[in-house]
């Protein structure tokens, strides 16, 4: 009786596993549009709620024993403990820190997938030798480089970059391989594997910080996602080691989801992926200098007059707005230009801002309609027929360096061609350099006219001049 009750336990908790995935789906399918993303998130959370539930409640041991009372207390005490901390921090964080926040999150997860493949590893009745290790790697590295990839986003962490850096990292590679295949294969007695699992923890940490560490500013994005990726799969991984459908199905989602997002990054940045996995690309280097020009400011009555009687405006968004979180008011403006007859699109650059979809995020949060937003590739064709375009705190996806400038780090990055509109405004602060820390000869073009100001304070002298017109 007991045993066939166990059965139905582990049915049920197989179905409700399959719920779940299916709420997954169904989460990330939301979550493709801003209007619905909320929604998506809600819906992929109560799909992992359902998960956790049903394991605490169905889950029975391989003697078909169910969770102990004791254990519960600490799965929940747990629970409890990073649900309260993790919500506190999500909380309070200010949005403009949230890239960083993201990057902790991967940390975490990976550092619970490389501690659940350490602690499963010397258990006897694990059988799954080669998953738990890579497991382990993967983690780890998803660990140690998400928390570079903080530091590099807080701006705590400088890139470091040195030409031996391939080099260092391709051999840390090779050097965890080759542990990793000896600790399977090596017929090392019992006690020396389990000491050199942790010398494989350690290696793949080094590596996780070595590999990140080179990344020039602008290509962070591509590693970004990598790491996301990374997470997700060493999560899978712990799945395959508990033999948990969940885990798996849900590992893979965000594993799957972070390699797309990876390779599309890769394509928006014009590098290939074997770059990114052996590290040390994209740093180094400044870029000539130029014969810079003379800046040329404009009063906020002649960018005002200048952009109510054009027929064509494009606004290019960049990290900037996020930072003075002049969504809002740059929505008041675009409505107005538009009551007054003006076209009115935005161009988004896949990297804008400090994570993937961004902008996209930032300005559905100003209820900016989903249809003015258009792609880089898309919107490019219609520079040289725009009136004006206004850069508001974009910096590095502008820079047309990346375009005439083979000595420049950022040299073969598609950007927004700004430089071909009839007029270009930029509202930023002052001369400050973009993430990628470089020069921006834009700023100093013919057709340029700067507008100096926080982008809150800037759009809002606009809307007001562009009201008296
Ligand atoms: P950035 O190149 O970072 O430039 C932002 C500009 O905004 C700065 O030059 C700054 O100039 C200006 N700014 C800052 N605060 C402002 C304020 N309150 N008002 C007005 N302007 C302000 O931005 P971007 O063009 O969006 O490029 C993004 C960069 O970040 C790329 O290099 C990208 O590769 C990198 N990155 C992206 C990601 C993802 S996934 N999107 C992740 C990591 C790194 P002032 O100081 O003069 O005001």
């Amino acid at each position: 009786m007991d045993t066939l009750n166990i059965t139905n336990g582990d049915i049920i908790l197989e179905f409700i596993y399959l719920l779940s995935a299916l709420f997954f789906v169904w989460g990330l399918k939301l979550l493709s549009s801003p209007d619905s993303a909320r929604r998506g998130n809600m819906w992929a959370g109560a799909g992992m709620l359902l998960a956790m539930i049903a394991t605490i409640v169905l889950h029975c041991d391989s003697s078909g024993d169910p969770i102990k009372g004791a254990n519960i207390a600490i799965i929940l005490g747990a629970i409890a403990f990073g649900g309260i901390i993790g919500g506190l921090i999500a909380r309070r964080i200010k949005m403009t820190a949230m890239p960083q926040l993201v990057s902790f999150f991967n940390a975490t997860g990976g550092a619970a997938s490389a501690l659940v493949a350490l602690i499963e590893f010397s258990n006897p009745e694990n059988q799954s030798g080669l998953v738990t290790l890579l497991g382990l790697v993967i983690g780890s590295i998803a660990f140690s480089g998400s928390m570079i990839a903080y530091g590099k986003l807080n701006g705590n962490v400088k890139d470091i970059f040195t030409k031996w850096m391939t080099y260092i990292n391709l051999v840390i590679l090779a050097g965890l391989v080759f542990l990793l295949l000896f600790i399977l294969f090596g017929n090392a007695p019992e006690e020396t594997r389990q000491i050199l699992v942790y010398v494989l923890l350690a290696g793949s940490l080094v590596y996780g910080v070595s590999f990140v560490m080179p990344i020039g500013g602008a290509d962070m994005p591509v590693v970004i996602s990598l790491l996301n990726s990374f997470t997700g799969i060493a999560a899978a991984m712990a799945g395959f080691i508990y033999q948990n459908q969940a885990m798996i199905l849900g590992g893979i989602f965000v594993g799957a989801a972070g390699m797309i997002l990876t390779l599309l990054m890769c394509k928006a940045m014009n590098r290939s992926l074997i770059n990114v996995i052996i590290g040390a690309f994209g740093g180094g280097g400044a870029g000539v200098d130029r014969e810079k020009g003379i800046v040329k400011e404009v009063s906020a009555t002649d960018a005002a007059v200048m952009l109510n009687y054009s027929s064509r405006v494009v606004i290019v968004p960049g990290y900037g707005l996020a930072v003075a979180q002049a969504q809002h008011i740059c929505s008041e403006m675009d409505e107005l230009l538009e009551s007054n007859g003006v076209e009115v699109k935005y161009a988004i650059h896949p990297v804008a801002g400090r994570m993937p979809g961004h902008m996209n995020v930032l300005l559905a949060e100003a209820d900016v309609p989903y249809e003015k937003l258009v792609e880089m590739d898309e919107i490019n064709p219609d520079m040289p027929k725009t009136d004006v375009v206004v850069v508001i705190g974009a910096n590095d996806v502008v820079n047309p360096a990346a375009l005439d400038d083979p000595s420049s780090p950022i040299y073969g990055m598609p950007i927004i061609n700004v430089q071909e509109a009839k007029n270009v405004i930029v509202m930023k602060r002052g001369m400050g350099k973009g993430y990628a820390a470089i020069e921006n000869y834009l700023f100093y073009a013919d057709n340029t006219r700067m507008f100096f100001g926080s982008a809150k304070d800037s759009l809002q002298k606009l809307v007001t001049e562009i009201k008296a017109l």
